[in-house]
């Protein structure tokens, strides 16, 4: 097999140099890391679990009308994704207080917000990603008013598709964070939708029990982290034979 070249290599995924022109290869990984990368794990088939969650909920969102780079999933582990211009800011869309927003507000976690909150991070890990205002993101340069837009607006609509998915299995989408990029095609210039979603980069919480569904079981040592992504994916309906109404009471 001819080698791929590798591009890139970050804590969760890899990406490979893509089939055509203007691909990648998305490869998720079993690694985990919380707390820039002070703490670390490998968590068996975390990765094949995000590659399906991840693909099941771009290409909802492709149907709808929200442009992503996901292009299909290869196999357990890759997808096929158009290479995009990342923009530096991490987009983070919250309906319920938790994680860092409880903690530098004196909110408590599980208490609801007024209304959804879009915050921006700066990607920039020796930095330890800082929040960021929309008003240093243009004076640096790192978006655009329009991109800055465009963003704000996708990610309103990835969190009321989202919040809408989720609440349908018994899951409460506390907040997520979102990437975006810009993709060259022709003399077009879109932004869209890149990197993930999973529970890697959401809170899912189950509304019953309030039981973590998500990456904080392995933030606070919960355990059974790889179980509980299990247990989203089997929600929604992803679990190899499994039939979504055998357990559905
Ligand atoms: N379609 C795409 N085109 C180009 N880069 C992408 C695309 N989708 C995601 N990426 C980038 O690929 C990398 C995915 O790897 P991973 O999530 O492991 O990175 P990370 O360790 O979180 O580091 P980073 O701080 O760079 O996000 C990220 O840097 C992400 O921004
Ligand atoms: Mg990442």
């Amino acid at each position: 097999m001819a080698r791929r070249r590798r591009i890139y290599e970050g804590k969760a995924k890899v990406l490979y140099e893509g089939p055509e022109p203007g691909t990648l290869i998305q490869y998720f990984k079993d690694d985990t890391t919380a707390f820039n990368n002070e703490k670390r794990a490998v968590l068996d088939g975390k990765g094949v679990l995000n590659n399906r969650i991840s693909e099941y909920i771009m290409t909802r969102l492709n149907e709808l009308g929200v442009p992503t780079h996901f292009i299909r999933r290869l196999n357990m582990r890759e997808q096929l994704v158009h290479e995009v211009e990342i923009i530096p800011i991490e987009v983070v869309v919250r309906n319920v207080a938790a994680g860092s927003l409880s903690k530098r507000l004196g909110l408590e976690e599980g208490s609801s917000l007024p209304r959804s909150i879009v915050e921006f991070y700066y990607k920039n890990d020796a930095l330890g990603d800082p929040m960021v205002s929309e008003e240093h993101i243009t004076a640096f340069g790192w978006a655009s008013t329009q991109d800055l837009d465009d963003m704000i607006a996708l990610a309103l609509r990835v969190n009321d598709f989202l919040s809408g998915l989720f609440l349908g299995i018994g899951i409460r989408l506390v907040d997520f964070k979102l990437e975006f990029g810009r993709l060259y095609e022709n003399d077009m210039m879109r932004i869209v939708l890149a990197d993930e979603i999973s529970p890697d980069s959401c809170r899912l919480w189950d509304i019953e029990t309030g039981e973590k569904l998500d990456k904080d079981r392995f933030r606070r040592d919960l355990g059974g982290v790889t179980e509980a992504y299990q247990e989203v994916a089997r929600r929604l309906g992803l679990m190899p034979g499994e039939g979504q109404s055998a357990s559905a009471t």
